[in-house]
This record gives structure tokens, sequence and C-alpha cells, in this order.
């Protein structure tokens, strides 16, 4: 290859993996912890497949050890995990459970140890069930509670922890958690979709002005969106209305209030027959517009939408997992197209041209703000061979072809400090169980044996060399 066409990144460029708590830990009784909605969601029958629960997930509770160690032997400079709720604040409310709070001290101290950077999240998806009990995302006093929260954490963590997020993916929390039901607490209430989405919207103003009050004056604090790549079927004005209607709904639901301090006003009108949105309260939108230190992005796929006849709705399609409810409140009519090429195990497109047009649209939309992306990768149907080796060149593909995007869009101007693959390990995917597999360290379900893929090996000697090996 020649030097012109090397894909060279920044020396200071962080390079790292992702996990979450519910979909690693195990553990679930331990330590004081209690249930979220996740533990009750995998316990309901028919709501996971297989019956799979985060029970013992990869017992990384008890394995955390080899796991950092595994991190630092790959050579990853970053680590993003999440802290669950329900370990620091069984119930939601009152004082910080010790045991909690020592196992993300210890696990922080090893990676600090071992040069490895925490990225810490406050919320991947695993809302104490007590809180839901109460009302859960729809009721403003989630959000409240959530900033208590984020201070006790930062409290605790901020000597340690220097880059911080709220939460994660906040439109699976409101839309396929109470839109679709696919997700938990598996409502289906299109006004709660709304009120969900302001509460975290809420919640995240309020925990980074508590972030803020607590943690050193370096420390930076983020949230983790994952914004669509919304392409229209055709230049048709109902295609062109389609897709517009889905951007609102996915991402300027969140970007208006965090980046603009207001909901788009098309997004009122859009969802006018489902709610008045009298849930947003005077001060509100200015609360959620906090300053960013970075934004965190997660990219997986784009997608392709036509508008479709009312009544003739592909609802089916939500693009994470089948679903006889659609998430999409006051968008139903419009169709999710299948689209053309490879596709992981998911079912999702392979498409990293959406990658590079996210990172720029950001970059327009955010100026000044870095990005990272915290969440990227692929499942593939990953199957160790006789010798116990596996071999994922499909990932490897997939990897190198969205870094290879990144590295574009930072050619183009965008500010991007950092990429993290998601995942370190395969774990519990939602609601698709241990079914798919997304680690690039695989996990033997029946003894908990990690082995990593080819894919790791290749991550490795990318973050070695700071160059996408050919
Ligand atoms: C995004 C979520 O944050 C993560 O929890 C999930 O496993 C991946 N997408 C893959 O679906």
């Amino acid at each position: 290859m020649t030097q012109s066409n090397r894909i060279t990144f920044p020396s200071d460029f962080l390079w790292g993996s992702a996990t979450a708590s519910y979909q690693i830990e195990g553990g679930a009784r331990e330590g004081g912890r209690t249930p979220s909605i996740w533990d009750t969601f995998s316990h309901t029958p028919g709501r996971v497949l297989a019956g799979d629960t985060g029970d013992v997930a990869c017992d990384h509770y008890h394995r955390w050890q080899e796991d950092i160690d595994l991190m630092s032997e790959l050579g990853l400079r970053a680590y993003r995990f999440s802290i669950a709720w329900t370990r620091v604040q069984p119930t939601g409310r009152g004082p910080a459970v010790q045991a909690g709070l020592d196992f993300y001290r210890r696990l922080v101290d090893g990676l600090l140890e071992r040069g490895i950077t925490p990225v810490a999240t406050l919320y991947h998806w695993d809302l104490p069930q007590e809180l839901e009990d109460a009302g859960g995302w729809p009721v403003r006093e989630t959000a409240e509670r959530f900033a208590e929260y984020a201070r006790l954490a930062g409290e605790a963590l901020g000597d340690r922890v220097g880059m911080w997020t709220t939460l994660n993916e906040p439109w699976c929390s409101a839309y396929l958690g109470y839109g679709s039901g696919v997700h938990a607490p598996g409502r289906t209430e299109p006004e709660s979709v709304l009120r969900a989405a302001h509460h975290l919207n809420l919640g995240h103003g309020l925990a980074v002005q508590a972030l803020r009050g607590v943690l050193p004056r370096d420390a930076q604090c983020s949230i983790t969106l994952n914004p669509a790549v919304v392409r229209s079927a055709s230049d048709s004005e109902a295609d062109l209305d389609a897709a517009r209607r889905i951007d609102a709904l996915q991402n300027r639901i969140f970007t208006g209030p965090l980046l603009e301090g207001a909901y788009p006003e098309d997004l009122r009108r859009d969802t006018a027959r489902v709610s008045d949105w009298s849930f947003v309260r005077d001060g509100d939108e200015a609360t959620i517009n906090q300053p960013l230190d970075f934004i965190g992005i997660n990219y997986y796929n784009p997608v392709l939408v036509s508008a479709s006849e009312p009544g003739s709705a592909n609802s089916k399609n939500d693009g994470h997992g089948v679903s006889s409810h659609s998430p999409w409140v006051g968008s139903e009519d419009v169709e999710f197209l299948e689209q053309p090429g490879k596709k992981t195990e998911m079912g999702w497109p392979i498409d990293a041209t959406g990658l590079t047009e996210l990172l720029l649209r950001f970059h327009r939309e955010a100026p000044g703000v870095p990005l990272y992306i915290t969440e990227n990768g692929a499942a593939f149907d990953d199957k160790p061979d006789a010798t116990g080796a596996v071999h994922d060149p499909d990932r490897v593909e997939y990897l190198h072809d969205h870094i290879a995007a990144v590295h574009a869009a930072m050619e183009q101007g965008a500010d991007v400090r950092g990429y993290f693959l998601w995942s370190l390990l395969d774990n519990f995917e939602w609601a698709y169980g241990y079914s798919k597999r997304f680690g690039m360290v695989h996990v033997d379900f029946d003894t908990l044996q990690r082995t990593p893929k080819t894919s790791a090996r290749w991550y490795a000697k990318a973050i070695a060399t700071g160059e996408l090996p050919a």
C-alpha cells in the first residue's frame, strides 16, 4: 500500500471499547443490588428470546480483573462502561450503597493502573424498578431522581473518572421502552414516548448541572445519542416528508433542546394528535441546553424510508426488533424499506458511508463540540473452530470500513477524538438475549471462558500502530 493510502490517526486518538452494566455484569442480587426494569422484563416470559436474563451475563461482576487484564493485553486506551443505578441507589432514592460504589471504584482503579481511561455512562437502560413503579420516565420525578443519582456517582467517583456520559441512547429508552414495548419496561403508550423523551432530556440537563457541582473543573460531561441517518426513497414530496418526520422523531427531539434549547416546531406539529406537550414546563428546554464537553455518537446503520398509505404502514420494522406496535408516534404511516447489500446477524444493512455523513452533520450542527464514536460494531454468528480459535472476518471488514469512515469525516474537518468498539465481550443483547454476538472477545456462556476473536487482534494492531491494518 502506498503512503497516501494509509489510514492513520492522531497519536492521542482515544481507541476504546464499550460495554453496559446489565449486558455484562451478572451478580444481579449481590452487593445490595435490587431489580431494575430489565430484571423484571427479562424474567417475564415471552419478553426475551429463549427466556435469557442478565442474572449471570458475562459474570463481569466477579471476573472484572480478568476483563481489565484482557483490555490491557489488547492495548485499549479507554473503556466505556455503565454504572448500574440499582447497585448505587437500589430504590432510586436515598443514600448511596457502599458496596456498589466500591465495585466501580475498584474497576476504575484497575483501569487507571493499566493506563486505560475510564468513561462512565450513568444510565444504560437499567432504571430501578421502584422508579418505574412510580411512573418511570414518563413522569417528571424520574428526571429529578436521576440527577440525584448522578450527584452521588459524581461525588464518589469524580476523583478518578474524568469523562462522564449521562444517558445512553435515550431514543431507545423512550421509543422501545414505552412505544413498541420491545425493551423494558415493555409499555406501548404513544404519549408516554414523548413524555419519556422529554424527561430523559430533562434528566440529562439536571444531571449535568449536578455533576458540574461535584466534579473537578476539568471533568467532561456528555450524552450519547443514536442519531438516525435517514434516507428518503425518492425525491417525491411525500417521501422527503417521511424522512423529515423520522429525523424529527429520532434526532431533533434530542438535539433540538440539547443544542438549541428548543423542541422543533415541526415535531410538535407532527405529534399534536398524540400530545399537547404540556409536560414541558417553562425553563425546561433551557435546563436541557447545558454546554457539552463532547457528544457521544452510536452508529450501526442508516435507514431508508418512504411514505405509505395510511393504514398500510410497515409498523413492524422499527429497526430494533419485530414488534406489532410502532414506536413512531404520529408517523406510523412511514415505511422502512429493505436496503440492498450485505447485512449483519441483526439483519441490519452494512453501510459505512452513513457514519461519515452523521459525523459531518454533528460537526455542522454542534460546532466546536468534540465528537466520540461511543459505539460501533456488528453482530455475526461467530463460532470457535476445532482448535478453539474464533475467526470473524466479517467483523474485521465491518470495523475496517467504519473506522475508515470516521477517518474520512476527520479529513473533512469533523473533530472526532475517539472510537469505542461495541463490544468488548459477547453479551446480553437485550430482547435477543445471548443469541447475537457483538464482541471482539468470544464468550462461551456455559463456561464463561473468554477468547479474543481475530477482530480483537486486528483492533489491537490498529491501536498499537495508530493505523488501520490493510
Ligand atoms: C446500542 C446499545 O447501546 C447497546 O446496548 C446494544 O447492545 C447495541 N446498540 C447493539 O444493539
